[in-house]
């Protein structure tokens, strides 16, 4: 009797003592990074020789840390080449780093809050509509689908060169369903992040990282498991000049953390922009582009050159600095909202930095609004000094006309097309250094 007694009565006081201070405090980052080493001991043992970089973030709050998973930083910290850029510049490690954390504390439940994954009827209708299609439950390809959320990291322009972007550069999260085989039952909403680019010459796409583990408190926020790394937004001209046709030249100095799983990531092969790295070269505007914060820029394709190619050979230097710098939005806006990513572009801002910056797609406004329900109509004025239209159509609620008359034309996965002055944006929101890119097909 006397023995069970004393057995049982230190496991009573034990799980007292524990309740107690898990509700009195939350863990430090580095005790919720440890109760997790299973899958993050990579990174724990990273952190040892990095100290004075983590201990930086460490006394940062209301954060979200996206964590790489031990397979996700493997591959990097294997990668000689990229081990050396890092050793040799600090700045870029600190860059790295501190894009993988997010301003604010966004649990799962604030990132599946898009419409993308929400229940109205409308979102069930959308998605029926995707899965149709393939039997994949894709996002997008424009990536103009109103489930977006545009969230600002610590990467901000005061830490290194390698971002300016007021506020701090963003990655874009995106949720969808993981089960794609069912069309009437919709799985768990997963979410993904999407940031630089990297491969070149056909090859190229956006990295994507899925959140396999999600919401582990820390006093300081929240933190994220995900199964790849990030991936730096490069430079503006870099960026465009690696979405080339097929070539055997490709220089990769600025693919931090290109591996061979070529699965994460959409695929952007087919997509060219190697004649509006040319066209800036020559107009020589290539460095104002590159270094001019918070850039808003409208890319022709390269088809889109083509076709207007005789009368752009016929022009000289200056003529051809206006037609490109029409194509970039003066930067205007408050703090948090000075780049025009597509949420901005299709009015439902917001989702970034907090409450201001809901209103920032109608400071640049200079002239008509129209707004009937299925068509937003905004300009925009140019660096060049005059504007540009754009136009959203809602093509889900738009009964005819030729562009979205029917659900067999939703064969981007896209509801919403936007329209500048014309040209269709074909695909939305490549992130670069100093802001985002839309290319358009005219
Ligand atoms: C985490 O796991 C690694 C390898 O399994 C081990 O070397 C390390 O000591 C562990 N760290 C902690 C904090 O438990
Ligand atoms: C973070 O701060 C806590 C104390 O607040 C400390 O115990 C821990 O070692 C720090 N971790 C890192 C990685 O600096
Ligand atoms: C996440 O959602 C909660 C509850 O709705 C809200 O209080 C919080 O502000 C949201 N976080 C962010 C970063 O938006
Ligand atoms: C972390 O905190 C959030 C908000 O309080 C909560 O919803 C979530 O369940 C917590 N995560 C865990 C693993 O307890
Ligand atoms: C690679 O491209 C260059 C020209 O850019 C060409 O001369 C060379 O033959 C190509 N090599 C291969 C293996 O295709
Ligand atoms: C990417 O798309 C192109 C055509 O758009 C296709 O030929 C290629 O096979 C695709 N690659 C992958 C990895 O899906
Ligand atoms: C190109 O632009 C830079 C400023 O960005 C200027 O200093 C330089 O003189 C220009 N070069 C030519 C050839 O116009
Ligand atoms: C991009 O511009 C920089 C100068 O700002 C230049 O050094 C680099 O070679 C350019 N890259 C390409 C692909 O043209
Ligand atoms: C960032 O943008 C500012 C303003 O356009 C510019 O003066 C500065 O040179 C840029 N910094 C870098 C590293 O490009
Ligand atoms: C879908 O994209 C392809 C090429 O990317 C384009 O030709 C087609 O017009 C697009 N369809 C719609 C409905 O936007």
């Amino acid at each position: 009797m006397v023995k069970t007694h004393r057995v049982l009565l230190p496991a009573v006081v034990l799980a007292t003592t524990a309740t107690a201070q898990t509700a009195n405090r939350r863990p430090t980052l580095t005790e919720t990074l440890h109760a997790h080493n299973d899958t993050l001991s990579t990174l724990n043992n990273y952190i040892q020789t990095q100290q004075s970089l983590f201990a930086t973030i460490n006394q940062t709050s209301d954060i979200t840390i996206l964590a790489p998973s031990n397979n996700a930083l493997d591959g990097l910290l294997s990668n000689s080449a990229i081990m050396d850029d890092f050793n040799s510049d600090p700045e870029l490690v600190e860059a790295f780093w501190n894009y993988h954390v997010l301003r604010g504390v966004w649990y799962t439940s604030n990132l599946t809050a898009g419409t993308g994954t929400g229940t109205s009827s409308l979102a069930k209708k959308r998605r029926r509509r995707r899965k149709k299609r393939d039997g994949n439950d894709v996002i997008d390809d424009s990536g103009i689908d109103g489930n977006s959320l545009f969230i600002p990291t610590l990467l901000s322009p005061d830490i290194t060169p390698y971002a300016n972007v007021s506020g701090g550069q963003r990655v874009i999260a995106r949720s969808s369903y993981s089960s794609s085989s069912d069309s009437d039952s919709d799985g768990e909403p997963v979410v993904s992040f999407y940031s630089g680019t990297t491969g070149s010459g056909g090859s190229q796409k956006i990295i994507k990282s899925t959140i396999t583990h999600a919401n582990f408190n820390f006093s300081g926020g929240t933190i994220h498991i995900i199964d790849h790394l990030l991936s730096l937004p490069s430079r503006l001209n870099d960026t465009l000049a690696s979405f080339g046709p097929s070539s055997n030249s490709s220089s990769s100095s600025t693919n931090e953390n290109e591996d061979d799983s070529s699965s994460s990531g959409n695929n952007l092969s087919g997509l060219s922009l190697t004649a509006s790295v040319g066209a800036l070269s020559r107009a020589n505007l290539t460095d104002l582009f590159n270094t001019q914060q918070d850039i808003t820029m409208f890319v022709p394709s390269n088809e889109a050159w083509d076709r207007v190619g005789s009368v752009v050979s016929n022009i000289d230097e200056d003529e051809l600095a206006d037609i490109m710098g029409y194509h970039v939005l003066k930067v205007q806006g408050t703090t948090s909202g000075k780049v025009f990513y597509s949420d901005l572009l299709e009015g439902i801002g917001g989702t970034g930095t907090g409450s201001d910056s809901s209103s920032d797609g109608h400071v640049s406004v200079t002239g008509s609004e129209k707004e009937d329900g299925q068509e937003i109509e905004k300009d925009y004025e140019t660096v060049e000094g005059g504007t540009v239209k754009v136009r959203v159509v809602d093509g889900s609620t738009s009964s005819k006309g030729d562009l979205t008359n029917s659900e067999d034309d939703d064969t981007n996965g896209s509801e919403k097309q936007v329209f500048v002055n014309g040209a269709r944006v074909v695909k939305s929101d490549v992130l670069v250094e100093n802001g985002v890119v839309h290319v358009v097909d005219g």
